[in-house]
């Protein structure tokens, strides 16, 4: 197993934490996650994905940061030199080949979306919605989103920067971003969470997040915390295996994960209890869907002092998270052609980046010319959204927990865990071995319709 890579090995274990947070935070905590709380009805959601995230979520995390740390390549090698060192099939390598493809399906929509933050960068800063009610705030949002030449402009202007980082390999000159960035973006969220407890609302949005009603849930909805939790943390899309791939052997596996999923949460939360109780004061519906934050934050921001200022700095920094998440993103593919292909750097990213832009347009025009068009009752951006994050990436995760707890050697997961405890790594390992992979096939079990709980 050769243990040199493409990008050598993170300067330290705060370099490997804050690339892997910014990996982590982005678009899935301030855009996705209030949203789809919001059509799943709220609390009871809320309850199935903070659950997810300690029971599946955290132990996955370790175990792919694990693959990627002995595996030393990318996603797909990874998988083959772990199931080669412990003996077993090499046909493992294509759960390494479909957190590829979760990738570039994911980061074609992902794009689209952090051209939405980056338009409001500019009509914040020149004052859009001062003062504004929510009926103008709606037309804004929807003239963006009607418009197929706005919205192509954006998501070109991200994958075009994506790809010149990621081909340029400097990626990790933005882990002083994630450093400076990500606790700024949290106190501007405090900044909002304080405006929400002015409206007089704050305690409807914290009944909403934080009060599980279960009849307001569908096994859809149970799918969505589920697949979410796996989104949030960016598991089974091969990007935190490639993060592990670099990770010096000295770090402590699992209590880096801790803190990157609790920081994950507590992001996500708090966008949550910025967001409802806004949606409340102003009579906006919890399920408005994707254009939830872009209807609700501008109000917020509309009606406080320096307000365009501070809404240009917040999805400033949005683009910034999205950013940081798109650049991880990209990584998987592009690392798979230069190992593959003996691609150059730069030709990878190129072509892995013009496959993932033009795949864009699908989610561009699902929200205009193509809106009518369907996939299962489905438009193009939902249809990618649903099977990526309710399909693929829980198929994708279970995978990987079956391999790891079942298949990878003992002896390379306890020296990797690297936790004396033997009580700890069992735990773990039920876990990832047989609590996750139950967990998983009931619900599909369920969504199929065969099995009724
Ligand atoms: N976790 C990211 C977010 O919440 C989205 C994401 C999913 C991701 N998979 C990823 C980001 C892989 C980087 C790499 O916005």
């Amino acid at each position: 197993m050769s243990n040199t890579n493409a990008l050598g090995i993170w300067s330290s274990k705060w370099a490997f934490i804050l690339a892997t947070t910014g990996a982590a935070v982005g678009l899935g905590n301030i855009w996705k996650f209030p949203y789809i709380a919001g059509e799943n009805g709220g609390g009871a959601f809320v309850l199935i994905y903070l659950i997810c995230i300690l029971f599946i979520g955290i132990p996955l995390m370790i175990a792919e940061v694990m693959i990627g740390r002995r595996g030393r390549q990318n996603p797909d090698m990874a998988m083959r030199n772990v199931a080669l060192g412990s003996n077993k099939s090499i046909q493992w390598r294509w759960v390494g080949a479909l957190t590829i493809i979760s990738s570039v399906l994911i980061l074609s929509y992902y794009s689209v979306i952090a051209g939405w933050a980056l338009d409001y960068v500019f009509l914040s800063f020149a004052g859009y919605f001062k003062g504004a009610n929510k009926e103008q705030v709606d037309l804004i949002f929807n003239q963006l989103i009607e418009s197929p030449w706005q919205l192509s402009f954006w998501h070109t202007v991200v994958i075009g920067t994506t790809v010149l980082v990621v081909s340029l390999g400097i990626e990790k000159g933005l882990e002083r971003t994630v450093k400076y960035i990500f606790p700024a973006m949290l106190g501007l969220l405090l900044v909002i969470v304080g405006y929400s407890l002015d409206t007089g609302f704050f305690g409807h949005g914290l009944t909403f997040l934080f009060k599980p009603n279960f009849d307001k849930i569908s096994a859809q909805g149970v799918l969505s915390a589920v697949g979410h939790a796996f989104f949030t943390l960016s598991l089974a899309t091969g990007s935190i295996m490639m993060y592990g791939a670099y990770l010096p052997r000295e770090v402590s596996i699992p209590k880096t994960t801790l803190f990157i999923a609790a920081a994950d949460t507590l992001i996500a939360l708090v966008a949550g209890l910025a967001i409802f109780p806004i949606v409340f004061a102003h009579g906006l519906e919890p399920g408005a869907g994707p254009g939830l934050i872009f209807q609700t934050l501008p109000l917020a921001f509309g009606h406080m002092p320096y307000g365009d200022l501070f809404a240009s700095i917040f999805f400033l920094m949005l683009v910034f998270a999205a950013f940081t998440s798109a650049i991880s993103l990209l990584e998987p593919s592009v690392a798979w052609l230069i190992e593959y292909f003996g691609a150059s750097r730069k030709k990878a990213a190129l072509i892995a980046g013009t496959t993932i832009w033009i795949l864009g347009f699908g989610s561009v025009f699902s929200f205009n010319i193509g809106k009518n068009v369907h996939f299962l009752g489905l438009n193009f951006f939902e249809f990618v959204d649903v099977l990526t994050a309710n399909y693929m990436l829980p198929v994708g995760g279970l995978l990987i927990a079956v391999f790891t707890a079942w298949k990878m050697n003992r002896e390379y997961s306890y020296y990797e865990f690297n936790i004396e405890s033997r009580v700890v790594f069992r735990t773990w390992i039920y876990a990832l071995g047989i609590l996750c992979p139950f967990a998983i096939a009931i619900i599909f079990l369920n969504i199929i319709g065969m099995l009724k709980i």
